[in-house]
């Protein structure tokens, strides 16, 4: 096929026959690559090669819609100096639940019970192991050798580290075969690179010694040696690597997770000791309680255990939810605690307009972090805990969450007295604008709404921030000192920035902390997100309620930001038209009730969704946004089932699957899962004890199927 296709000109390809040669000089150039970069022995010479590399190229230029996942052009290739090159991972790299105590424990075996639609007396069987501090990371080995090696990154995308990684003595170069399985020729390995104590404190203490800065935690000091440019930097740091799970793989090799283990360390890896197969919950509470008391013998840091489900079927079947595995928890260890003073409440304006009180501290450390910043979450917090500056404060920091104050310590106030803290009464914005705090409300929040610099920075600082749009090297600094100078108003000045910079202000590259290259990085990270999926552009507009959850499945529902643009348009006018009061998505008007139906909206985020439409200035952000970036509709996951983006109502009890699992079934395959019935609904599934929503459904003449039905559709 390659044959006859590359005689064609590129411009007269049509999208199928593009489509067709991406896919077959992918595989052709990876091969060539592992030919010249594994085996030493390449296969055509330099010039040939480089010409099947222009050839994607120029097609890719053509038609970058069809460009690859695993696109040659994203692959191989000198990282660029300023730092690692991005690496798509095969597999999205997930993170995992958190669980604090014994009762959130029980509601994830419950959990997990009720998903699988298990009877009471069918074991579930958990593989428990300590839960390392440190970094993972995923290695592609093809054919048994290490092809590349990259950071979790936002969990999609990581940054390629195989040069550095291929330093770490704990990564096999090559897997060994003699194990309980072999290698199948395409698999990720998943694990955590981390640094032991006794290695950390020495690499900090010979650091001391040289003048040079020492890292807070043995967290920070694998995360930095690892990601060095000189390769010989990583090399000389004392890195390990443990492996604990896997992304994408050829053909299976283990039928539960203590399998896996045994295959991982066949293959050459070390495991995450000590590991045990628990039967029932007393069983994790036992096991966690005993690595909680060996916690400080351990030779590495560990933050809590992680528990696992130990079939891998029943694993596949319970699937994910938001951005981790449902048959995974992590299980922490109580957080660390420390004592200090309070300098100072400061107020902070969320994009929102939300002010949270902050506290500035005496600089103290906690569970090896330096803390000085602390939330007291608002205003009846600070009264409840009667927190006063100048007082000795309980401090606590848990993981990645944010620092708390816990409680001020009462005895060691000074005799005097301190004055109750005072909450203000106007933003702490140039404008002064007054404060509010709504009825029923904990939150105090500014009244300026759009007018507040406050809230529109943070508005900024949401739009570009990793989750939402994106934009590598502007960070909360960059924007606020774009925003004080005028360059940036609002989230369209972005994309001008380039064109304008030198004329309308002085060069970006002039500004204290930046240079010529940064400068050009910046413009073209901003380049790279002239098109961006529809569930980042939503989440990005900072609206009110939607978060990254809900701004999916409304991208997924919609499809296209025209056709939710105009669902949202006249769902805010039909609300505009309602009284007030009314509280009933129908009695509202059609399309607003559609948007309640969404399984995961409901009412009242409904009404920040329209409120945000009914506001003429976000209007103009949004015109000015689609002027200058073209936002992709949301894929259907599964374009060729023919529940394809199909909505689709379930009602009554399934005998054979809960209804949550039936709910993740139906949108993995490309449907949307409605609450309610409606004329716009396509099936309505109908278990035992239907009640209202069957009868309706056939009174709308709705297509209605039987579990037996759902089930052969669902394959
Ligand atoms: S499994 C699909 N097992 O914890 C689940 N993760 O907080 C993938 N981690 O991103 C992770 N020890 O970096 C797993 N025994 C262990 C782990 C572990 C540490 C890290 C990992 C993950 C993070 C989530």
């Amino acid at each position: 096929m390659g044959g006859d296709l590359r005689a064609q000109p590129v411009d007269v390809l049509d999208a199928a026959d593009a489509a067709a040669e991406l896919a077959a000089l992918a595989a052709e150039i990876a091969a060539h690559d592992r030919a010249y970069y594994q085996d030493d022995r390449p296969a055509i010479s330099d010039g040939d090669y480089d010409g099947l590399r222009r050839r994607n190229e120029a097609i890719e230029a053509r038609f970058p819609h069809l460009k690859r996942a695993d696109s040659p052009s994203e692959r191989v290739g000198a990282a660029p100096a300023a730092g690692f090159a991005k690496r798509r991972h095969r597999h999205a790299m997930l993170s995992l639940a958190n669980a604090f105590g014994e009762d959130e424990v029980g509601e994830f075996l419950a959990r997990i019970r009720r998903f699988l639609n298990l009877d009471a007396a069918e074991p579930v069987a958990i593989l428990a192991e300590p839960k390392i501090d440190g970094l993972s990371l995923n290695l592609l080995y093809l054919d048994g050798r290490l092809v590349q090696a990259a950071t979790r990154g936002d969990g999609t995308e990581g940054e390629d580290v195989t040069a550095n990684v291929r330093t770490i003595a704990d990564v096999p170069a090559r897997l060994a075969a003699d194990g309980p399985a072999a290698p199948p020729a395409v698999v990720e390995v998943r694990g955590e690179v981390y640094m032991e104590r006794a290695a950390f404190a020495e690499l900090n203490r010979r650091r001391g010694a040289a003048g040079e800065a020492v890292f807070a935690n043995p967290r920070n000091a694998a995360a930095g040696s690892l990601r060095q440019l000189d390769v010989a930097v990583t090399e000389g740091r004392p890195l390990r690597f443990f492996g604990y799970s896997w992304g994408e793989v050829s053909a299976p090799f283990a039928a539960t997770q203590g399998d896996a283990r045994a295959v991982l360390a066949g293959w050459g890896f070390r495991l995450n000791e000590p590991a045990r197969l628990c039967a029932d919950q007393p069983a994790l509470m036992a096991y966690y309680g005993e690595i909680l008391g060996r916690r400080a013998d351990l030779p590495f840091e560990i933050d809590g255990v992680v528990y696992k489900v130990d079939r891998l079927d029943w694993q596949a079947r319970l699937g994910t939810v938001a951005r981790a595995p449902r048959f995974a928890l992590a299980h922490k260890f109580p957080a660390e605690q420390a004592e200090t003073r309070l300098l100072a409440i400061d107020i902070q304006v969320g994009r929102t307009g939300a002010l949270t009180p902050v506290a500035h501290l005496e600089p103290v450390t906690v569970g090896g972090v330096v803390v000085s910043r602390a939330t007291l979450h608002n205003a009846d917090e600070i009264a409840r805990k009667d927190v006063r500056v100048g007082d000795h404060v309980r401090v606590q920091r848990a993981g990645d969450v944010i620092p708390q104050v816990l409680a001020a310590l009462g005895d060691r106030r000074p005799a005097g007295g301190l004055e109750p803290f005072v909450f203000p009464e106007h933003c702490p914005c140039p404008l002064a604008t007054p404060v509010l705090r709504p009825d029923g409300e904990a939150v105090h929040r500014c009244t300026g709404e759009l007018a507040c610099p406050y809230q529109q920075v943070e508005k900024l600082i949401h739009f570009v921030s990793r989750d939402a749009v994106d934009i590598d090297g502007l960070g909360a600094k960059q924007v606020q000192s774009f925003f004080e100078t005028g360059m940036i108003q609002t989230p369209g000045d972005f994309f001008d920035l380039a064109a304008r910079d030198g004329t309308d202000w002085p060069p970006i590259a002039e500004r204290e902390g930046w240079g010529a290259k940064s400068a050009d990085n910046l413009f073209k990270a901003i380049e790279a997100r002239r098109s961006i999926p529809l569930e980042r552009f939503i989440y990005a507009l900072g609206i009110r309620q939607i978060g990254q959850a809900t701004a999916k499945l409304l991208a997924r529902t919609y499809a296209t930001l025209a056709d939710w643009q105009s669902a949202m348009t006249q769902a805010a006018a039909e609300r505009r038209a309602a009284p007030e009061e009314q509280r009933k998505a129908d009695a509202v008007g059609p399309a607003f009730a559609h948007l309640c139906g969404i399984d995961g909206v409901g009412f009242a985020v409904a009404d920040d969704l329209v409120a945000f439409f009914g506001e003429s200035h976000n209007l103009e952000v949004l015109a000015a946004l689609e002027a200058r970036v073209s936002v992709e509709p949301a894929e259907a996951p599964a374009a060729d089932s023919a529940l394809a983006g199909k909505t689709i109502v379930f009602t009554g009890a399934l005998e054979s699957m809960s209804r949550a699992e039936a709910k993740a079934r139906a949108e993995a395959l490309g449907a949307k899962v409605a609450g309610s019935v409606s004329a716009r609904t396509d099936f309505v599934v109908v278990g035992t004890d239907a009640g209202s929503k069957a009868t309706k459904a056939r009174d709308l003449g709705l297509t209605v199927l039987s579990e037996e039905e759902w089930r052969e559709m669902a394959g």
